[in-house]
């Protein structure tokens, strides 16, 4: 009999056909946004899950859904799991690791362009049919080559968006938990390891590349956003949560720092409404892995951590190997 499995939100076509090769499957290639209480309900008897970042798994309900052999997310980031429940439950957690660091740095990178010279606010301008005269100081903005480019949180993406600093000429400080190894940090434009604060004060541009966790959460707040310089912009493209977005709302409005490129929010899919009266800030909706090549490149990573998981073999990218010594 084959394995049951749930594929909670629409992915390309050809990934659920290869996966009905295997398993019985349940898709939902309509991408309806299950309630917890729809997606509980949707994983009885199923014997593994995949979902993305967007579905939030709670202890409570993984420890009903028990029965799950895995729980595969499509994402590199799991904050929207509960893994010690999975692991107490005995389930495996899977992510999808390395194959979008280069597209996520290709991001950052494209956020920090359009904040610092102002891509979104002056093209907005234009649309609204504005644009009467070309003028000499028109929507100045900050240069990026041979800026201090600042980055909190160095893991993969970090230093790919640090290797890409070279052909800007950039110093680059990073603050991180560990720091670097000498060869890392020469592979990433000689990147050099600061404290928190040093990171703050002296970047121009500031990327954060944080994973959230409560011990992430708001590590960008009203002080942090205080010591950065008045001309630095900043740009999020981790997770929601790393920024207290109100604070950072303010620090906008009041020009306490430049501006913003926001890839994440708290609270998304909704975001704060005064994010939408500032205009200098970039705001997009989570997409910073979404190239075509790497989105099916994260689907076929899924795809084998799920066929792992069920055909009794270690995942590759599994999050909890506690669970295989425990059995
Ligand atoms: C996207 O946000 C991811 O974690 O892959």
């Amino acid at each position: 009999m084959k394995a049951k499995i749930l594929v909670a939100r629409a992915t390309f076509p050809d990934v659920i056909e290869r996966l009905q090769q295997q398993f019985d499957v349940e898709s939902n290639q309509d991408d309806k946004i299950f309630s917890a209480a729809e997606l509980h309900e949707k994983m009885q008897g199923k014997d593994a899950v995949v979902i993305t970042s967007s579905e939030k798994l709670s202890a409570e309900v993984i420890a009903a859904n028990s029965h799950l052999k895995a729980i595969c997310n499509v994402a590199v980031g799991y904050n929207n799991i509960d893994v010690a429940a999975a692991t107490s439950a005995g389930i495996m957690v899977t992510n999808t690791p390395d194959v979008l660091n280069e597209t996520t740095a290709d991001y950052a990178w494209t956020l920090l362009m359009a904040n610092a010279r102002r891509v979104s606010e002056s093209e907005h301008y234009l649309r609204a049919g504005k644009w009467k005269n070309w003028r000499f100081d028109q929507f100045l903005g900050a240069d990026v080559h041979g800026a201090t480019l600042g980055i909190l949180g160095m893991g993969r993406i970090g230093q790919a968006i640090a290797r890409r600093s070279m052909g800007f000429d950039m110093q680059v400080i990073y603050h991180n938990r560990s720091r670097l190894t000498p060869e890392q940090e020469a592979h990433a434009n000689h990147a050099r390891y600061v404290s928190k604060e040093e990171l703050l004060r002296g970047a121009d541009h500031l990327i954060l590349v944080l994973p959230y966790s409560a011990q992430t959460h708001h590590i960008i707040g009203a002080a942090e956003l205080a010591l950065m310089k008045p001309s630095a912009t900043l740009v999020n493209i981790a997770r929601g949560g790393i920024v207290d977005d109100i604070a950072l709302i303010a620090a906008l409005r009041e020009k306490r720092i430049a501006s913003a490129g926001l890839d994440v929010y708290e609270n998304e899919p909704a975001l704060h409404p005064d994010f939408l009266t500032l205009s200098n800030v970039v705001l997009t909706p989570h997409i910073g892995s979404a190239s075509e090549k790497t989105r099916r490149a994260m689907a076929d990573c899924a795809s084998a951590n799920l066929v792992a998981a069920l055909s009794g073999v270690q995942p590759p990218n599994l999050i909890n190997p506690e669970v295989i010594q425990m059995k």
